[in-house]
């Protein structure tokens, strides 16, 4: 699909970043699926805060602290919108997708799990969608049960069917993989896992960026995500999470704004959301985190999904004709994630050559271990692109892995 009202050139513009040389050679930054770029209003939104309202929230009756809670509240009631949940309280802010999942496996460890239970994940997570529920499975004694995947990079979902059982408590699952580009068909693993009363967790740190999430329509009970990975500040995340399900949870971590009333024999605990979010949170950087938010919707993210699917087919295009590139992850859905190898080649070679030639890639396992067994190579090549990447610079990296290739045979 040809996108029409995109004005690339003008949305350049706004990421400062992108405007440098590296080595000699414009900046090519396809190293988005790491972290993306940060647009100047939300740099200016941090400032702004820094130098204007900064405060600590919740507590103060003095001006600043309303002012700067009236902010932060502010976010998460745009969070709400983004994802079109249904209540504000149900949007907990986290440091990150990582601290999202490891709060639920957490929280369901101390109440929820029994030892014969099973938890079900993938074959394609993130360290960190693997890593909290081996854990949980560790000290509950729960079994953990993974879902494998095709040679195409998608998720095995016969064998989906066949692992779900009545002992399932929680099906945790990447909404996008991060090193192979697959979308995975989340609302029908969630009805399915529903058919069980199964819990499901949707890692939506590679989603959320580049599509539209609506979880009410897909019955998520979970769904984590990173600002930092959706033009917005480090150090922020958001697990979504629905009321009588965060209701039932007990608390994370123990602090300040998380309780009703403590004295020295008991506690007891605030409302949602503050019962999960003890402590001073990362106030600046959420107040920027919606101005990152209504920068997205002002691109609009039908059309960035747009604008991402005609860069994916042309970079596709461009390098398969390359002899002796070997692409993983080649599943029918897919988001603009790369992740290749030359024949013969350390994908580390050629990343170290790319950035020679001032095209920023990431190499090795992302985090991904399982997926590089399962294709027994040592890592990948991965590029992944944004929406404020060109074809030009697609034709960059197709130059620069020539090169590379012609350097290191
Ligand atoms: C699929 C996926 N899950 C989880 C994470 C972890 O995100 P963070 O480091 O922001 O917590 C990442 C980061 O790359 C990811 O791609």
């Amino acid at each position: 699909m040809e996108v029409k009202t995109f004005d690339i050139e003008a949305i350049r513009r706004d990421f400062p970043v992108l405007d440098q040389e590296v080595n000699g050679y414009p900046l090519v930054y396809l190293d988005n699926a790491a972290t993306s770029q940060k647009p100047t209003v939300v740099v200016d939104s941090l400032r702004d805060y820094y130098l204007k309202i900064n405060s600590n929230i919740h507590r103060g009756v003095h001006h600043l602290s309303q002012v700067a809670t009236d902010a932060f509240e502010q976010t998460r009631e745009k969070v709400r919108d983004f994802i079109n949940a249904e209540h504000s309280h149900e949007i907990i802010f986290t440091s990150g997708t990582t601290e999202g999942i490891n709060l639920v496996a957490h929280v369901l460890g101390k109440k929820v799990i029994e030892p014969w239970h099973e938890i079900l994940i993938s074959e394609m997570e993130h360290h960190s969608n693997i890593v909290p529920w081996q854990l949980l499975a560790e000290y509950t004694g729960a079994k953990l049960v993974t879902i494998p995947i095709t040679d195409e990079g998608e998720l095995d979902m016969e064998e989906y069917h066949t692992l779900l059982n009545e002992n399932t408590a929680i099906v945790a699952v990447s909404h996008i993989s991060n090193s192979l580009g697959t979308i995975n068909p989340v609302k029908e693993i969630i009805a399915s896992a529903h058919e069980v009363n199964a819990w499901v967790l949707i890692d939506g740190a590679q989603s959320a960026p580049h599509m539209r999430i609506d979880v009410r329509d897909l019955d998520a009970d979970f769904y984590v995500f990173s600002a930092h990975k959706m033009c917005g500040p480090t150090g922020v995340g958001v697990l979504y999470g629905k009321e009588s399900i965060l209701n039932e949870l007990p608390p994370y971590k123990g602090g300040g704004e998380m309780i009703s009333e403590v004295s020295m024999e008991k506690s007891t605990y605030a409302d949602l959301p503050h019962k999960f979010e003890a402590g001073t949170p990362n106030i600046g950087e959420v107040v920027a985190f919606k101005s990152a938010l209504d920068y997205l919707d002002e691109v609009g993210l039908e059309n960035i999904a747009a604008y991402e699917h005609e860069l994916l087919a042309y970079a596709m295009e461009k390098l398969s004709t390359i002899e002796g590139i070997v692409f993983h992850g080649t599943a029918k859905k897919k988001t603009s994630v790369i992740s290749f190898n030359l024949k013969g080649i350390h994908p580390y070679d050629v990343g170290m050559i790319l950035d020679k030639l001032g095209v920023a890639v990431r190499t090795g396992h992302h985090c991904t271990q399982p997926v590089m067994k399962r294709y027994d190579i040592p890592g990948t090549v991965r590029a992944s692109m944004a929406f404020y990447n060109t074809k030009e610079e697609i034709d960059r990296l197709y130059n620069a892995v020539l090169k590379a290739q012609q350097m290191l045979s």
